[in-house]
């Protein structure tokens, strides 16, 4: 799956893409790795936590370079035990010379934008750090003030290592138990 546009201003090329995830990692890799070197020495909340890779992955090319990507995790989950069928958004990141231009936004309301037309997703939903909440209210992101359950390697457990947001698509759930019924994303 391939989609998206150029714009050409100032001899400069931005390309947003959506791809699948697996296809789209040769582009992203780089980008991600700097953002989030594997033997990074900054020790993150994260740091310890299994993800699940995205099913799709927006990103945002200037000049041929990708210098923003926003993963997407399609996931059938439960909440109060009742099938929900979650937009999953993580790996949000923008090249650090570029930050504060927009590329993140633009991203992530793709991201939106592609699950909304899907029509069958419920609600969106990212966990984030304490630091980037006002990021994502600014983009009308929620905070979900119920529990979060997820896999992880001792099996299912609360999953409370990052702060948990969400965006109204069809439903806006904010209270209650939010089972992944997977890993985090
Ligand atoms: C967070 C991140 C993705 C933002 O990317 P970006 O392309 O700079 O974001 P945008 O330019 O779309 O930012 C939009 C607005 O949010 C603001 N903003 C960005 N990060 C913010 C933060 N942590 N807290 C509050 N506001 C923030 C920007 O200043 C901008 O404000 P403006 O509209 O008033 O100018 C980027 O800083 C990044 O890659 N960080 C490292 C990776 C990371 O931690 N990702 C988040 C994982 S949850």
């Amino acid at each position: 799956m391939r989609g998206g546009y150029t714009e050409t201003r100032k001899k400069m090329s931005i390309e947003i893409d959506i791809t699948t995830g697996d296809s789209g990692w040769r582009a992203a890799k780089p980008l991600l790795t700097s953002v989030w070197p594997p033997d990074g020495v900054k020790s993150l909340p994260q740091d310890h936590i299994a993800f699940a890779p995205p099913d799709l992955r927006v990103t945002i090319d200037l000049d041929w370079d990708t210098v923003c990507h926003v993963g997407i995790t399609r996931r059938t989950g439960t909440w109060n035990g009742r099938k929900v069928i979650i937009g999953g958004i993580g790996s949000v990141a923008t090249r650090e010379d570029v930050r504060g231009r927009g590329y993140a936004t633009l991203a992530i309301n793709a991201a939106i934008h592609t699950l909304t037309e899907e029509r069958g997703t419920d609600f969106g939903m990212l966990f984030c750090e304490p630091h980037h909440a006002a990021f994502y209210e600014k983009l009308g992101w929620q905070t979900f003030n119920g529990t979060v359950y997820a896999e992880q390697s001792g099996g299912r457990t609360p999953f409370t290592a990052l702060s948990p947001y969400v965006f109204k698509i069809k439903r806006l759930l904010r209270e209650g138990t939010i089972d992944l019924c997977g890993l985090p994303w």
